[in-house]
């Protein structure tokens, strides 16, 4: 089958424009050594027993930014609290973004991270719709370079394993008045992980959500916003108890087409081949695992239709066959197979299919460097 057309989204195209090597970028964030760093015990019990997400190395990278004056005072610096005072206005009114992204030890030892200029390029769009500054998609780069190399020992080895790299920004200025804030931290930190989901590859139940919506038209959906992730919480815990791993969220209005899950896109293969996935409606992140996913099966002349899916089409389509596998998609999550969906409705179950275990094995087989990378997403850290 022909290689379909796909136009690039603004994120995917600003994410191909070229960058400097991680050796021309180092040292514009210059090291201050912590005095205090984990005793080898400390550090063998973080790295023996990989969770995801809870256990931090030795330093951070940070900048902050001044109205006025722009980005200031870079440096990678021990990791440790923060020094916020009470009035900082992110504490009130959640003014801050993220991103997530790893990185990964090859079997040589080298150092790598996955398509680090799609996050940059995220990380100012997120920044835009939140009215916090902008940064130079270089010092970006740099930020994870010179903080990866500070605390390199950290990157664990072995399949499955990262140093999960998460960079964010934040309202730091004290003011509890409501306006955007003139004075703004942005921090690198990281933790050495093994699977987000305990379960691997082998699925996660997901509890179709009705009554609670995560995003809407003309919000902050489509930003990596922290608020987004705590609007998901509450529905998420009502799930968990019920025995789930995740939430998936139906548009706002009709409650009828899917969006995401709590913190990841998601995609539905279909018995005849296809491959479908919600569409970027402006209320969704756009995922650059899912981004990747897109282009790695077009490629291959598989149809990747991106357009709205309905609930009951989805679940009649499990029940019939038409549908054979869903999974979920991000960074921390990977790919992650969907094997059980349900609400008070329906409660459907799925195997984990030889079409998500194909594409989890190739998008990883690249980011640990065992596979070539036809599209030059691996960027070298250390
Ligand atoms: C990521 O996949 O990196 C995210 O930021 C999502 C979060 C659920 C961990």
């Amino acid at each position: 089958m022909a290689i379909q057309e796909h136009v690039p989204t603004q994120l995917e195209s600003l994410a191909a424009q070229p960058i400097g090597s991680g050796d021309e970028l180092a040292g514009r964030f210059p090291l201050t050594v912590n005095p205090n760093p984990a005793s080898q015990a400390e550090y063998d019990a973080v790295m023996n027993d990989l969770t995801f997400g809870c256990q931090f190395t030795d330093h951070m990278a940070h900048m902050r930014w001044i109205k006025g004056e722009g980005w200031t005072d870079r440096g990678v610096i021990p990791y440790g609290p923060l020094d916020l005072t009470p009035g900082a206005a992110v504490l009130h009114y959640s003014q801050s973004v993220f991103e997530g992204i790893k990185a990964y030890r090859h079997d040589d030892g080298s150092i790598w991270t996955f398509r680090p200029t799609f996050n940059a390029a995220r990380i100012n769009h997120s920044a835009r719709r939140l009215a916090l500054p902008e940064m130079d998609r270089e010092d970006f780069v740099a930020s994870l370079v010179d903080y990866v190399r500070a605390d390199s020992k950290w990157v664990p080895e072995g399949d499955g394993t990262s140093l999960y790299l998460r960079p964010f920004m934040f309202a730091s200025e004290a003011f509890v008045g409501v306006h955007a804030a003139q004075v703004v931290d942005y921090y690198v930190i990281g933790s050495p992980s093994g699977p987000y989901f305990k379960s691997g590859l082998t699925g996660v139940p997901i509890w179709v959500v009705k009554g609670y919506h995560r995003a809407g038209p003309g919000g902050t959906g489509a930003a990596k916003a922290g608020g987004n992730y705590a609007a998901s919480l509450m529905p998420q815990e009502v799930a968990a108890e019920k025995g789930f791993s995740q939430v998936c969220f139906l548009d706002t209005y009709e409650e009828k087409y899917l969006e995401e899950l709590g913190g990841m896109n998601m995609f539905v293969v279909m018995a005849d081949g296809t491959i479908r996935t919600p569409e970027l409606s402006g209320v969704i992140l756009e995922g650059g695992t899912r981004s990747a996913i897109c282009r790695m099966l077009r490629e291959q002349g598989t149809e990747v239709r991106e357009e709205k899916i309905a609930l009951d089409e989805l679940v009649a389509g499990i029940r019939s066959g038409a549908v054979s596998e869903i999974f979920a998609c991000g960074t921390a999550a990977v790919i992650t197979p969907i094997t059980r969906l349900a609400n008070d409705d329906f409660d459907v179950e799925l195997p984990v299919g030889e079409k998500t275990k194909a594409i989890h094995a190739e998008l990883t087989g690249i980011q640990m460097g065992h596979h070539p990378d036809p599209y030059n997403w691996l960027y070298r850290l250390a």
